[in-house]
This record gives structure tokens, sequence and C-alpha cells, in this order.
């Protein structure tokens, strides 16, 4: 189920390629390198992992009746979250900040880039299990700052199996228990943020939870709350 190779541009675009090739992927197949020369991360950034970090990508074909695509990224988030809690000191630092990032307290220990081909959705993951890279506008941490760092295939093998559930959980219950857990797993209702929308100014408010389609609902100082469809989110300084 799991394809490991040494090394490979991106794995996202290696089973975007395979996809348009007419290759049938099955749902549940990985594939996981050790190294990537072009990885992606979101908003055109780049994604290149150290040796150790977890770097890989499943698909998702979407199925007449499924939740809505977008809300894959959420699923893959919560997968990330079960994965990792038994890899950190203290759990109640771990969350999720929407769309699909996971941080320890403000810093980033992984991310998620969704990708469509046709009715397939590439889900790509990558995590710091051994190092993490330096970033000039974020904060990033990898696991091994907590211990040795996990080893990256049984890491691999816990990612995908929680994956694997949480998939047949939105198919087979919907989107409401996954929004409530994920609610749960999210930074904490009142957190600062700063939003950008794809508009030039940024946006601030506080976390005010999740729409029922998956959206963030943000509290703007007015005290209306707006939901939020697509964008980059950062949290603030406290008090701004
Ligand atoms: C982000 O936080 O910006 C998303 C990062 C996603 C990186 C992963 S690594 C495996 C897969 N292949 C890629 O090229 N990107 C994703």
């Amino acid at each position: 189920m799991i394809e490991y190779i040494a090394e490979t541009g991106s794995t996202n675009s290696d089973l975007l390629e395979r996809l348009k090739a007419g290759e049938r992927i099955a749902e549940g197949q990985w594939l996981v390198a050790d190294r990537q020369t072009a990885g992606r991360g979101r908003q055109g950034r780049r994604w290149n992992g150290g040796l150790g970090n977890f770097m890989g990508s499943t698909v998702v074909h979407r199925l007449p009746g499924d939740p809505p695509a977008p809300t894959l990224a959420l699923l893959a988030g919560m997968a990330l979250h079960e994965a990792t809690v038994p890899l950190v000191p203290d759990a109640s630092r771990l969350h999720l900040k929407w769309p699909n990032d996971l941080l320890y307290m403000k810093a980033k220990l992984a991310g998620i880039l969704l990708e469509g081909q046709g009715d397939a959705v590439v889900v790509g993951i990558g995590v710091n299990l051994a190092e993490a890279p330096d970033l000039p506008d974020r904060e990033t941490l990898s696991f091994a700052a907590f211990g040795p760092a996990p080893d990256r295939n049984l890491f691999a093998g816990s990612l995908a199996g929680m994956f694997a559930r949480e998939l047949e959980r939105w198919r087979t219950y919907g989107l409401e228990p996954l929004l409530r857990r994920w609610q749960a797993a999210g930074l904490p209702k009142g957190t600062p943020l700063k939003v950008h929308d794809g508009t030039a100014v940024a946006v601030d408010g506080k976390v005010a939870g999740l729409a029922e389609d998956g959206s963030l609902l943000l509290l703007l100082p007015n005290g209306a709350t707006r939901p939020i469809h697509a964008g980059d989110v950062m949290i603030a300084d406290q008090g701004t």
C-alpha cells in the first residue's frame, strides 16, 4: 500500500501525472519519498523536506454523495493530528490551523496540499519529523525537538491507517462529526488571526469555529462573523 522512493520532484506531481496518464490509483495507496527536489507547498511555496521527514501523497476518488472535496483538507488534518498526538510532550499544545497546518504552539510541524485531477483529489502531506526548514515568515518545528526523531516508515504506516479511518468515517457519517472533532483539535476559539483572503488588505479577527461547510468563521472586531472560504491564515500577536 505504501510505495517508497529515494528521490523525486514532488510526490503530488507524480500522482497527478499518473492519474493524467490514465493509471487507476487505488485509495489507500501512498507514494512516499525520502527527498523531494521540487516539492510544492500551498500558495506557490516550496516544500523540499530534509532526510528523515515524511513527504507523501495519496489519492481520493470522489464518489456521488461524498461531502465537498475541499473538506478533505480537514479530514487529512484530523488524521495528521491523530497520528501525531503520541509524538508530542503536551497534546494540549498541538493544534490544527485552518485549513491545513499542524502547529505546536505557534510553530508549524506539518502541512497539507490538495490538488484535483478530474474526479480524483491528490492529498499531499509533509511532516517535519527530523528537521524543520528555516522560513523567513513563520516559525517551524520538527518532532526531533522533543526527542529522537520518529521513524519515518512507522509514521507513514500510522498516518496511512488514520487517513483510511477518517475517510471511511467521512463517507459513512458525513461532515458534521468531523467538524466537531476538528474544532476540538483546532486553535481555540478567540485565538487572534490575520487572514489574507486574496484581497489586498489582511483581515484581523478571532477564531469563532467552523461553518457547516467547513469554512473558517472569523469573529471581526465589529462583532460580525465572516466565513473564510480560502486564504492564508496566520496567528496574530496577542492584542492585535
Ligand atoms: C503547505 O503547508 O504549504 C503544504 C505542504 C505540502 C507538502 C507535501 S510533501 C508531499 C507532497 N508533495 C508535494 O510536492 N507537496 C506535498
